[in-house]
């Protein structure tokens, strides 16, 4: 029943540390051209490897981080459970980047720089937290995460989610009417939506026409939910007034595109969170014991959600 880590050799020593410590009776390997593919029950990997058919016996697909989009769910073999990794490290920095991002709007940073590559000196008029309303897409591990962070700094609260939610000092929405209203109530919009069919294109010239005047926009969530174009007519047009954006379809984007020298945007290469592997071998190890005791893995993903 062998673990294969197929995936950078910095971390997967770490992880080999802890499955010697912790799982010593599952041997780890991180050579897939020696390894016997019908000794392999797991495997965690970013992307999912073409010869994918090859470990018959294979039960738990790991993604390294916490999305799945880059696996395709529908022609792994359907005994193969897909376990996403939300270990500690990907929520703290994803709770660090997207504070980051809030505050760096709310105080209107994006506008302080042009105005000091300018040489101006100037004002510009600032709202209190208490008037700034936030609205997260998206309210699981990390959406909720996320607002849990934010809650010390008085902003107006609210998220949106397939099915309805309850979290204390946040206004839960779900659904398309729910969604609507979330819209005309938030003055800083926060991407953390899963990619699916449903959600890709999701931020669209419609979408950002139903916030306020004067929005912003943080994307931390997948690159193709975005309609690039659409943003930058919406930063231009004035409707729009800054976004933070971390994921870009392609990534990299090419060097003429608008994003990188726009004034309204704060760019960064896909960095909110990056998965931390003392940390995520924990999480992973915790999964391999609850799967073998006959219970679902932590972050087990419903494949006809696709999430
Ligand atoms: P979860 O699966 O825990 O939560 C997803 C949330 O999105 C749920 O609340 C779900 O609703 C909601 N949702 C999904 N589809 C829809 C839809 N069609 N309409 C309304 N709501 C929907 O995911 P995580 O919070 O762990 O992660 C979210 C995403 O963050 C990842 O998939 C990944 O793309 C991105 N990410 C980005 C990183 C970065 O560095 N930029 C790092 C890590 C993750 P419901 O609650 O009803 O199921
Ligand atoms: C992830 C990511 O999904 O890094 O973990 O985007």
């Amino acid at each position: 029943m062998t673990f294969l880590f197929n995936s950078d050799a910095r971390r997967g020593a770490i992880f080999a540390d802890a499955f010697a410590k912790e799982l010593p009776d599952v041997p780890f390997t991180m050579d897939a051209a020696t390894v016997d593919p019908d000794a392999v029950r797991y495997l965690i990997t970013w992307t999912e490897p073409e010869d994918l058919a090859r470990y018959s016996n294979l039960e738990i697909l790991f993604s390294i981080g916490a999305g799945v989009d880059q696996f395709r769910l529908d022609t792994a073999p359907e005994q193969v459970k897909i376990v996403r990794t939300v270990e500690e490290g990907i929520v703290r920095m994803m709770q660090e980047y997207v504070t980051l991002a809030v505050l760096a709007l709310h105080r209107n940073l994006p506008g302080y720089l042009a105005q000091q590559r300018a040489g101006e000196w100037r004002d510009i008029p600032q709202l209190q937290a208490g008037s700034r309303r936030l609205g997260v897409l998206g309210l699981g591990h990390l959406g909720q995460a996320v607002l849990d962070r934010l809650k010390p700094f008085s902003f107006p609260l609210a998220g949106w989610s397939r099915s309805p939610r309850r979290i204390e000092g946040v206004t839960c929405h779900h659904g398309e009417r729910g969604l609507e209203e979330m819209l005309a109530a938030s003055d800083i919009l926060i991407c953390l939506l899963p990619l699916t069919e449903e959600t890709r294109g999701f931020l669209d010239a419609d979408l950002f026409a139903k916030l306020p005047k004067g929005a912003a926009l943080v994307h931390t969530g997948r690159g193709p939910q975005l309609d690039q174009e659409a943003l930058v007519a919406a930063l231009d047009s004035g409707h729009l007034s800054a976004a933070m954006i971390d994921v870009t379809d392609p990534e990299p984007l090419p060097a003429d595109h608008p994003f990188w020298s726009h004034q309204k945007v704060i760019l960064t290469p896909h960095v909110a969170s990056v998965t931390q592997p003392a940390t995520a071998a924990r999480t992973v190890i915790e999964n391999i014991r609850r799967h073998r005791a006959g219970l679902d893995p932590i972050g087990l993903v419903d494949r006809s959600r696709g999430y």
